[in-house]
C-alpha cells in the first residue's frame, strides 16, 4: 500500500533545568572559550597577519682582545702598524710599532652583562713622526639568548683621518646590531661564529682592510660602531705617544625575528573551529 504525507509540523522541544547544574557550567565555559580565547590569542600575538615580530634583549658582548691598528705617519704613505696576530706583525718589518694597551669592560648595572668597553691605546712615535690617520679594528664575541641562541664574532671599525697631525683620537659610540634578515625564533645559530680576521693566515691578503671589511659587510647580521663622534685632538708634544681613547657601549637591541607561519595557521584553524561551534 502506498504511503503519503497528510500533514507535517516542526516540533520544538525545550529542555529546562535549574540554574545551578553542570549543564549551565558547561554552557558558560563554552561561551567563554568562544569569545575570550581568540581575543587573548589576538592580543598576545599582536595580530594574525604580521610575519615579523621584535623583542628586546641586551646582548652578551665581550671584547676578544683582538686588535689591528694601522696609523699613517706622513702624508706620503709612511705608516706604522700592529696587531694581536703574530702573522700580521711578521709581515710588517720595520713598520711594526708596538703600542701599550689597556682595556676594561664594565658591567654598570650589575646584571652579569658588560655594558661598555673602555680602551686606551698609546702608540710610541719617533721625533720625526706625526699621525695623520688611524684605522683600528676591534673584535667582539656577540651572543643573544632570549629567542634563538645566536652566537657570532663581530667587529667595530674605527677610522679617522685629518690633514693636520693629531695627538689623540677620542671616539665614543654604540656597538649596534645590523640585521639584513630576521633571526631564527629558536634553536642555535652559529652561521657567523667565524673570525673576522683569519689570524692563522701567513698571507698579507688576509689582513688587507679592504678584504676584511668587504667580506664582513657581506654578512646578513653584523655589528657596526654607530655614532662614533670622533674627536681629533691636535698639538702633540715632541716625543709624546699618540693616544687612542675609545668608549664602546653595548646597548639593548631590538631584534627582529619571524613569526612562524605554522603557528599562525594553527591559530586561525582554532578560531574557525570555535566559530563553527555556534
Ligand atoms: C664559536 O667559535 C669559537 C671560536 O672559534 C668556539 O670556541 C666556540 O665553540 C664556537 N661556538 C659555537 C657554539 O659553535
Ligand atoms: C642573506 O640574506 C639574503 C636575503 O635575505 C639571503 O638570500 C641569503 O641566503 C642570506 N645569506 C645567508 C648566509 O644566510
Amino acid at each position: 500500500m502506498a504511503i503519503y504525507e497528510v500533514y507535517s509540523h516542526p516540533a520544538l522541544l525545550r529542555y529546562k533545568t535549574s540554574i545551578c547544574t553542570k549543564a549551565t557550567l558547561f554552557l558558560i565555559i563554552v561561551l567563554c572559550l568562544t569569545y575570550i580565547s581568540p581575543l587573548l590569542v589576538a592580543y598576545r600575538s599582536q595580530g594574525f597577519w604580521t610575519k615579523l615580530s621584535t623583542y628586546e634583549e641586551q646582548p652578551s658582548i665581550t671584547f676578544q682582545y683582538q686588535v689591528l691598528l694601522i696609523a699613517a705617519t706622513s702624508t706620503s704613505g709612511d705608516y706604522v702598524a700592529w696587531s694581536t696576530f703574530q702573522n700580521f706583525n711578521n709581515l710588517q718589518g720595520s713598520n711594526l710599532r708596538i703600542p701599550s694597551i689597556s682595556a676594561r669592560e664594565e658591567d654598570r648595572n650589575q646584571d652579569g652583562k658588560f655594558d661598555q668597553l673602555n680602551l686606551r691605546l698609546s702608540l710610541p712615535l719617533r721625533q720625526s713622526e706625526s699621525v695623520y690617520s688611524v684605522q683600528l679594528i676591534l673584535t667582539f664575541s656577540y651572543k643573544l639568548f632570549r629567542m634563538s641562541t645566536f652566537i657570532m664574532q663581530s667587529m667595530a671599525y674605527i677610522q679617522h683621518s685629518s690633514s693636520v697631525p693629531g695627538s689623540q683620537l677620542f671616539v665614543s659610540g654604540d656597538l649596534k646590531l645590523q640585521q639584513r634578515q630576521p633571526l631564527k625564533h629558536r634553536g642555535l645559530d652559529t652561521t657567523y661564529n667565524v673570525s673576522v680576521i683569519n689570524g692563522n693566515s701567513p698571507f698579507a691578503s688576509a689582513y688587507d682592510l679592504t678584504n676584511i671589511i668587504g667580506s664582513y659587510q657581506e654578512r646578513n647580521v653584523s655589528t657596526v660602531l654607530s655614532n662614533p663622534s670622533p674627536v681629533w685632538v691636535l698639538g702633540r708634544a715632541a716625543g709624546a705617544p699618540f693616544e687612542i681613547n675609545a668608549v664602546i657601549r653595548y646597548p639593548v637591541e631590538i631584534i627582529t625575528y619571524p613569526l612562524l607561519c605554522l603557528s599562525i595557521n594553527t591559530i586561525s584553524c582554532l578560531l574557525r573551529s570555535h566559530a563553527d561551534l555556534f
